[in-house]
């Protein structure tokens, strides 16, 4: 018994001298090496989670501003005039590829460029269809941008980019 305990702890020193020499070693050829604790800087313009606060602000943004009058999001708002933003952001890739959204007036790249450009610029790109029939233009709100308060915005977006992910 003593003997297995003896020769227990003799292997843990054995092991944390080695872990030593190691990490010695690993110093002693860092050099240029980067920290390798710090995380990669996350892309700005896909977030992957958004804070919950800045969901709960968003939705907040989206009723406040009337947004759920004309759109639809499953299980929270049931507007039927403006298409449904229940999966904005796989219809939002599909739209951006799309040859129709590259012979618009629209300038998106992402889908955060898509939603924000969909919201102050809405008729740089008209979405085909709606639930009533065609997207008719200049129904959706021309003069968001004089209406919503920048941080209003940003919580907006974040939330919509949450929608279909
Ligand atoms: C009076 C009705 C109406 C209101 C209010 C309205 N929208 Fe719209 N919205 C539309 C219509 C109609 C379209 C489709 C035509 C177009 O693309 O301009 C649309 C398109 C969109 C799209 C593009 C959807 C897609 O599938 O590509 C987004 C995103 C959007 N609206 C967000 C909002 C937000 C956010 C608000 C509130 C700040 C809002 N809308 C308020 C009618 C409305």
């Amino acid at each position: 018994m003593s003997n297995t305990k003896h020769n227990t702890i003799g292997i843990r020193y054995a092991v944390l001298a080695m872990a030593t020499g190691l990490s010695l070693l690993l110093v002693g050829c860092g050099g240029s090496e980067p920290e390798p604790t710090k995380a990669p800087a996350a892309p700005a313009a896909e977030p992957t989670k958004v804070p919950d606060s800045v969901v709960e602000k968003g939705k907040a943004a989206f009723n406040q501003y009337g947004c759920q009058a004309c759109h639809a999001i499953q299980g929270f708002a049931e507007g039927a005039v403006g298409p449904a933003l229940t999966n904005l952001y796989v219809n939002a890739q599909k739209t951006i590829a799309s040859s129709e959204y590259k012979s618009s007036a629209g300038k998106a790249t992402t889908v955060e460029e898509y939603i924000r450009e969909s919201i102050l610029n809405p008729n740089a790109f008209v979405v085909a269809q709606c639930p009533t029939g065609p997207c008719p233009q200049g129904v959706m709100i021309q003069n968001f941008k004089d209406q919503i308060s920048e941080s209003d915005l940003e919580a907006l977006i974040g939330y919509l980019m949450t929608l279909g992910r």
